[in-house]
């Protein structure tokens, strides 16, 4: 006994050993694949980016990418996050790249480290500190001594610290691959030759840092060697890469897409992902990153712009809170096992490729006795009909068949057998009042001084001509206000302000009344604002409110996009029939950044004593007001929602931390007593807000004979009634699914017998378990529809 348990021991330890990698991992690579200690794998990757959870969620994020069949997580690194302001540096929270990191490594998965540090990613300003851009000389992303310093100032520390803590693997760490810049290629045109020379001091400043890993840089076609350039977009089968001793990577499938306010959710179906994947890797591709995996949320005022929303669910594979977005994690994960259990033939088998014509095509790898096969149809209408080796294959429009042993379908892209979840909103359960959405609300208002014949307080600068609004905020706060007065503004009839702004949104003021305010969506941002307003004699004061909806990340020189109010700023009106305009621009003007309540910190639990909040006559359809409430944690460990409904647009707070609009992480939340904080802009009515919990509140499947249907519930909730089961031609969809005209009679019996009363169960989809069918000549299909 003794003997047998010190083996058990020793054999522990030397487990534990591996499984934390305290060894070297020798990474390198070859025409075909990454190779890790000298043998090729298949990478599969997703997305998630640290600050767009919180670190109690990363775990079971992690988590659900390894159970989906990932084993690898990238992610970029965000400059201006981390250094908000010059040589201050900011790590703590869920910017805590180190744990990501590590967290990553304990789940046993690699990490695609995308340095940038420009990074895009629908991020404020690319990931741009703004302070950047007050840097006297600079010049982003070209030949430019100032921001090749400032550059390479914050690389060194990103890879000193990784070094530090022995992260890339290498070092026995997870980092398998870093990158340098970030789609540079896509505008480097922009910047005629410095622009080649900037490409090329990035991929010397990557080798110097002799991390001993690769290095790639995306969308660059002249990517010096040895830097892999690899493809992003939605489809990257015929992309190759500059060399033939590169793998063929796809940083950058785009799972789904982000949003913009006003526009509608984007969505892109489980199916054309998955195609998409099966089509990469058909013709030859071997590391492959989902963008995003799990999109998440931009907390405070990350969100990029303009106009890009809180939310950057991005229709990822994990929605925004985390939970499984069915089917299209299902799905993508039966794809994942059937590649990675064929890593060998896929990364070592010779290929052998058959055209049919009609964008159809075969290919078979084969090694070692072994093979598999893709039968591609990117025909977009008609499905074909494929002789392959003897034996007639039906492949549907847009889809690859992939056969194992080059025989049996065994995966479709277009035949999905994963659940789909109808996601429900529950309201909060923890509240056991009778009408337990009234909160109860105080408020305050957000004062102007400077509009009203106070004292004027906070920063203030003055100027003879109009600013940028970059420039004088250093976007510390969306908001700017500007302010002059007028002894003599023209007279006549029809007297009218205009503006032209470079956006976001505007509100304007005359004599400390609200005239007006206006914004553009849909991909524009400057706008005219044309106001009739009513002037005094002698003088007259005139306030603009400039807010910034997220600033620009994406386009050569994107960094130099004004914002703001620009000008001209001029007054007109009619004398006789003559048109009279008085140009404002030029006079004294008074700036001041940011509310007042965002210098009081409103939001900041500390101070809520500090200031007098009122209970009485709450105000609704009011400009500028913040409210506040407290509230109970939503019981259980569905993810937690605010529903806003009834507002216009401002900021919120749980307990002093700004969520965005809508996502109130679990770990941001006490049990029994938390505050939430509103600012609203545009006037609104805060009765109708409320938490919910977000959870599965149905699960459909509709899957193929031969494969294995699994139905879940989430949140410790079980299965409470099956409300549709049929067996062999079912028709509809989840939701108005209706019965066959050759079904089994037995297959509600079944699964009601398996699933009822659980939280989840699998059902093996075949005549033996489900009952005969009298289906002839097609494939039998089970169709369910559970109520969680
Ligand atoms: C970054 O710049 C600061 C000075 O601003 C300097 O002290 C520091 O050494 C620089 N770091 C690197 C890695 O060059
Ligand atoms: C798809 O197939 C149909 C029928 O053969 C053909 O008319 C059509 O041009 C094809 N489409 C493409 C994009 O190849
Ligand atoms: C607005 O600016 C003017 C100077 O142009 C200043 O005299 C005035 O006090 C400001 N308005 C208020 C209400 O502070
Ligand atoms: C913005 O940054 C500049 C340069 O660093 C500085 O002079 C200015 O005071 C800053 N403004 C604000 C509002 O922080």
């Amino acid at each position: 006994m003794m003997g047998l348990s010190n083996t058990l021991l020793a054999f522990c330890l030397v487990f534990s050993f591996l499984n934390f990698s305290v060894f070297a991992i020798d990474v390198s690579f070859d025409g075909r694949a990454m190779k890790i200690d000298g043998e090729r794998k298949i990478i599969l990757s997703g997305a998630i980016h640290y600050p767009r959870s919180t670190p109690e969620m990363w775990p079971s994020l992690f988590q659900k990418a390894k159970d989906g069949g990932l084993n690898a997580i990238e992610t970029y690194v965000f400059w201006n996050s981390h250094e908000p302001q010059r040589r201050q540096y900011d790590f703590s929270g869920n910017l805590d790249l180190v744990r990501f990191i590590k967290t990553i490594q304990k789940e046993g998965l690699y990490s695609v480290l995308r340095i940038g540090p420009y990074v895009c990613a629908e991020w404020n300003y690319g990931g741009f500190p703004v302070w950047l851009h007050s840097l006297p000389g600079i010049k982003m992303r070209t030949k430019n001594d100032v921001f090749m310093n400032e550059m390479a100032n914050f690389t060194t520390l990103i890879v000193n610290m990784m070094k530090h803590e022995k992260l890339f693997a290498s070092q026995g760490g997870p980092i398998i691959v870093a990158q340098i810049e970030n789609e540079y290629g896509d505008i480097m045109g922009a910047f005629g030759d410095d622009g080649k020379q900037y490409v090329n001091w990035c991929a010397k400043l990557a080798q110097s840092y002799q991390v001993g890993v690769p290095w790639i840089m995306c969308q660059q076609k002249d990517a010096p060697q040895p830097m892999i350039n690899t493809c992003n977009g939605f489809y990257c089968d015929q992309f190759y890469p500059n060399n033939n001793n590169s793998p063929k990577i796809w940083t950058e499938n785009w799972a789904g897409w982000f949003k913009s306010w006003g526009n509608r959710d984007p969505h892109r179906t489980a199916e054309d992902v998955s195609f998409a994947v099966a089509r990469f890797f058909q013709y030859g591709g071997t590391f492959q990153n989902y963008y995003m995996y799990h999109g998440g949320t931009n907390f405070g005022r990350t969100s990029g712009g303009p106009y890009i929303t809180t939310s950057y669910d991005y229709d990822a594979p994990l929605d925004e809170y985390g939970n499984l977005n069915q089917p299209k994690w299902g799905h993508l994960k039966n794809l994942h096992l059937l590649l990675r259990s064929m890593e060998k033939v896929l990364t070592y088998g010779f290929s052998r490729n058959i055209d049919y014509g009609n964008m159809v095509t075969a290919t078979k790898y084969s090694y070692a006795g072994k093979s598999i096969c893709f039968l591609g149809n990117a025909n977009s209408t008609n499905d074909a009909i494929i002789n392959f080796q003897n034996t007639n294959y039906i492949v549907p429009a847009w889809s690859v068949t992939i056969l194992s042993d080059c025989y049996k379908e065994v995966y479709n892209t277009a035949k999905v057998n994963a659940q789909t979840s109808i996601m429900v909103k529950k309201d909060n359960e923890a509240d056991d009042e009778e009408e337990p959405y009234r909160l109860k609300w105080e408020w305050r208002d957000e004062r102007f001084e400077h509009m009203k014949n106070g004292l004027v307080e906070g920063s203030l600068m003055s100027s003879n001509k109009l600013m940028g609004q970059k420039i004088i905020t250093n976007d510390t706060s969306d908001y700017l206000c500007f302010n002059m007065s007028k002894s003599d503004p023209i007279w006549g009839r029809e007297t009218k302000l205009h503006v032209k702004t470079m956006g976001h949104v505007i509100q304007a003021f005359v004599n400390g009344k609200h005239v007006g305010s206006q914004y553009a969506l849909n991909g524009h941002y400057s706008f005219d604002f044309e106001q009739k307003i009513k002037l005094k004699l002698g003088e007259n004061q005139l306030s603009l409110l400039s807010a910034t909806v997220g600033l620009a990340n994406y386009g050569a020189n994107f960094d130099q996009i004004e914002t703001g109010i620009h000008g001209p700023v001029q007054l007109s009106g009619r004398t006789g029939n003559v048109i009279v305009t008085q140009d404002l621009s030029s006079n004294k003007w008074i700036y001041k950044v940011g509310l007042r309540g965002e210098q009081q910190e409103l939001y900041n639990i500390n101070n809520f004593r500090k200031w007098k909040w009122y209970t009485n006559y709450l105000p609704t359809d009011k400009l500028f007001v913040w409210y506040k409430t407290t509230f109970k944690a939503p019981i259980g460990t569905d993810p937690v929602v605010v529903d806003l409904m009834g507002l216009g647009k401002g900021m919120a707070w749980v307990n002093g931390q700004s969520i965005g609009r809508y996502h109130v992480p679990r770990s941001f939340l006490k049990v029994d007593h938390n505050t939430l904080v509103l600012f609203e802009e545009f006037g609104g009515n805060p009765w109708n807000v409320k938490f919910q919990t977000v959870t599965v509140g149905k699960a459909c499947g509709n899957a193929y004979e031969g494969n294995t249907l699994e139905l879940a519930c989430q949140g410790g909730q079980v299965i409470s009634e099956i409300k549709f089961a049929s067996f062999g031609e079912p028709k509809g969809a989840c939701g108005s699914f209706k019965i066959g005209d050759c079904e089994s009679p037995n297959a509600l019996a079944v699964i009601n017998k398996q699933c009822l009363g659980k939280e989840s169960c699998s059902i093996n989809v075949n005549e033996l378990t489900l009952g005969p069918t009298s289906c002839k000549g097609i494939e039998n299909r089970l169709a369910v529809e559970a109520i969680c």
